[in-house]
């Protein structure tokens, strides 16, 4: 069953026609990918999807719901996650508390529902603490759950960037380039953690530049040139595809 149907959304800023005509579904369990070169329109695709910004046309379906004019956090208690381009974390704040802040987040849609419905109930706290942990072994963060989160290295605050937004409890996560300024250990590792969230249930969107990764852990892929969906496949059809090749990923290219 398809978990996110995106239907002929379009946008354009000026003159530049940053998104056109864009279709694709994702279905649950699955690890779909977003690929194509900068400037293509990637990151304003997902700032669309999560109503950060509004279509000029176009439909976002969500578990059988339009929610093309719904509010981002809406969006988000609906079970739609995601991370952004940039590091956001509470650099001040231990590992585990940048989790627990974003289960509360979950538990209730407002700040002071929460705090409320914590002392009403006790065992609401515990049950963040527990899922805390649970999101933390998932990540391999559990031994850094005291530690300030400034204090990770780029890796580790990678990994804690998805983990806060997993704290959301999404059925569908959306991830803008995680393995951005990665070595190749790192990108390894955030592969691992993604291919896990997938097992644990929670189907995954990811944009992403390195192709090695992006076809090891995508079961199907959307190539976008200029706003344009050029091509959707497996990650075979994508890289023996000449028009893909063509476009984006060169004749020389490893992926
Ligand atoms: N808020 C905005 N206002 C004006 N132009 C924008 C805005 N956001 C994006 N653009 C333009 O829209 C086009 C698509 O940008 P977008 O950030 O979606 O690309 P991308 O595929 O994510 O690229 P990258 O791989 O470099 O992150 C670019 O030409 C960009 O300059
Ligand atoms: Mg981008």
């Amino acid at each position: 069953m398809a978990l996110l149907q995106v239907q002929n959304l379009s946008k354009r800023f000026g003159g530049v026609q940053a998104v056109d005509t864009v279709s694709f579904s994702v279905k649950e369990d699955q690890i779909y990918g977003l690929i194509g070169p900068n400037g293509a329109g990637k990151s304003t695709t997902f700032n669309l999807l999560t109503s950060m910004i509004k279509p000029d046309s176009g439909k976002v379906i969500f578990k059988d719901k339009d929610i093309s004019n719904e509010k981002p956090h809406k969006i988000a208690m609906l079970g739609l996650g995601r991370t952004f381009q940039h590091v956001n974390l509470f650099s001040e704040s231990t590992v585990l508390d940048n989790i627990l802040m974003a289960n509360y987040c979950r538990i209730s849609d407002s700040f002071w529902g929460t705090i409320w419905k914590s002392f009403k109930s006790p065992t609401t706290l515990l049950t963040g603490q527990e899922k805390a942990f649970e999101i933390l072994k998932l990540a391999d963060l559990e031994n850094y759950a005291d530690e300030l989160a400034k204090n990770l290295d780029h890796g580790h605050q990678g990994m804690l960037q998805i983990a806060i937004a997993l704290a959301t409890e999404p059925q569908l996560l959306l991830l803008d380039e995680p393995m951005r300024g990665m070595n190749p250990i790192e990108t390894e590792e955030i592969s691992d953690f993604i291919i896990k969230i997938k097992e644990s249930g929670t189907s995954v969107l990811i944009i992403e530049h390195d192709m090695k990764a992006m076809m090891k852990i995508c079961d199907q892929l959307s190539v976008i040139v200029y706003g344009k969906k050029i091509a959707e496949g497996t990650p075979d059809e994508i890289r023996n595809n000449p028009e893909v090749i063509n476009a984006y990923l060169g004749s020389d290219n490893d992926a």
